[in-house]
């Protein structure tokens, strides 16, 4: 028989575990035993577990600990407390931090069992959830990737090569080609799937935020630290840590990112105790690091540590061929999402897509349909409703001689002033993703 779910019994008290274990295993569900927080962090940690019941007073890492720390490491575990008399409050406490509920000292058999059989029911159905909405939004799991032109087919031959290994992988590609996603479906093909993913994006936040994001603080490092946090590196630990935008990573944290990256190990800010990590890097940039590099701007040992397999995506523009098919593909995510009658694209809106330059790449084809399927008022999608043609540019005629950066910079604006400041609205209309567009402001002086 498939066992029912793998539970963590966790008390340091030995027969009230043995008594669990044959109990829960009598009903046909996989037991594991811990007799401290420790010990059953390890075991979240490297086998993954369904649910945790654990007693709430216990030595060293207690309950309430062991909760905090699960809920890190693997949010959908659900954990369920066992609680002495008259330690109500510290239950209810523990409902706050995320248990799903708790159960009083000593237990009734009848109780126990009803309580674990509805926590794994509901994990379940939030999974089957999760799923259903990672198909619409298409952000999460093993989502589908469109590549019928041969650059993407070879594309996709590397992620398939290069999953299983534990290869430091450089994604290379201009804004919306898919980096992200194709960093996604490499973890999804790992053996690491079932660990966290972490993305970062090292260019929108500022330096020191992003160090101790990414290294963690111990209490006291700062002003303002008043408890200690792990960061990233510990959160993504034994899972992929996804640095996109790694170009923009100031020097000094490119120093200590090498360090993490040769020694496995993160000290956090404030702490001199290392703590070992085991995470896999995958990196995402849409410059030419060697340019960065010949620069000054990127540390050349960094690059060779990160370069150690790098997959281009190439620019949406060079492979036509994934045009319509990426169109098709995103109709059905929106007339899936709207419950419009929509058929297709007529004949002039197929011919429109693919003269389309798509500077903004499959984002801004996304974009595109979406505003087509919104705006279509018959079964076929036009070329009005995908309005792919430029705006009209206010103040210019022609004969203006112009930079094209000025003309970029003057359009940026004018599509930010149509959307009353709005950047994600205004990121979406120009095709390109909200980090980019503040990147841009930031260079023109608009920001801070
Ligand atoms: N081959 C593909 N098949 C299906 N969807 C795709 C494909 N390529 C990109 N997409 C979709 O296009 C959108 C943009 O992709 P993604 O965010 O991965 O690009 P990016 O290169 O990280 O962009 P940016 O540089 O702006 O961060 C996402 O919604 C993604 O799901
Ligand atoms: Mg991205």
């Amino acid at each position: 028989m498939e066992p029912k779910g793998h539970i963590l019994v966790v008390d340091d008290e030995p027969s009230m575990r043995t008594a669990l274990s044959i109990l829960l295993r009598r009903k046909g569900y996989h037991v594991s035993q811990a007799g401290s927080g420790r010990e059953a962090l390890e075991i979240v940690r490297h086998g993954h577990c369904d649910m945790v019941l654990t007693d709430l007073k216990m030595e060293g890492v207690d309950g309430m600990e062991l909760l905090r720390q699960v809920k890190a490491i693997s949010p959908h575990t659900e954990v369920l407390i066992f609680t002495a008399y008259g330690t109500v409050a510290s239950a209810v406490e523990a409902m706050k931090l995320g248990a799903y509920d708790y159960i009083g000292k000593p237990f009734d058999e009848e109780e126990l069992l009803l309580k674990v059989a509805r926590a794994l029911e509901r994990k379940a159905l939030v999974r089957e959830v999760q799923e259903l909405k990672a198909e619409l939004k298409g952000h999460r799991g093993a989502q589908e990737i469109i590549a019928k032109s041969e650059a993407m087919r070879e594309v996709l031959a590397k992620v398939a090569q290069v999953a299983p290994t534990e290869a430091t992988v450089l994604i290379e590609g201009e804004s919306g080609t898919g980096k992200e996603l194709i960093a996604r479906a490499i973890h999804w093909a790992s053996p690491r799937r079932n660990q966290p993913f972490i993305p970062i994006n090292c260019s929108t936040l500022p330096e020191t935020l992003l160090e101790s994001e990414l290294f963690g603080y111990e209490k006291g490092a700062f002003t303002g630290a008043e408890r200690g946090r792990k960061g990233l590196f510990e959160a993504a630990h034994q899972g992929t840590l996804f640095l996109d935008e790694i170009g923009d990573m100031p020097s000094s944290l490119q120093g200590k990112l090498l360090r993490v990256l040769q020694e496995g190990e993160v000290r956090r800010l404030g702490s001199t105790k290392p703590i070992r990590v085991q995470v896999r890097i995958l990196a995402a940039t849409n410059q030419k690091i060697e340019h960065l590099v010949a620069h000054g701007v990127f540390r050349e040992d960094l690059f060779y540590r990160l370069n150690v397999v790098r997959i281009p995506i190439p620019p949406l523009r060079s492979r036509v061929d994934d045009i319509i098919p990426l169109a098709h593909h995103f109709l059905e995510i929106y007339r899936k999402k709207t419950k419009k009658e929509i058929k297709g694209f007529s004949q002039e809106a197929v011919q429109a897509l693919l003269n389309h330059p798509w500077p903004g790449n499959v984002r801004e084809l996304e974009n595109a349909v979406e505003r087509g399927v919104i705006l279509a008022r018959s079964l076929y999608i036009t070329p009005q409703d995908l309005s792919l043609g430029l705006p009209p540019y206010s103040g210019i005629v022609p004969g203006d001689s112009m930079t094209l950066k000025e003309l970029q910079r003057r359009h940026i604006l004018s599509v930010l002033q149509q959307h009353g400041g709005n950047q994600a609205k205004a990121a979406r209309e120009l095709g390109i993703g909200r980090n980019t567009l503040w990147r841009r402001l930031k260079q023109y002086g608009l920001l801070p």
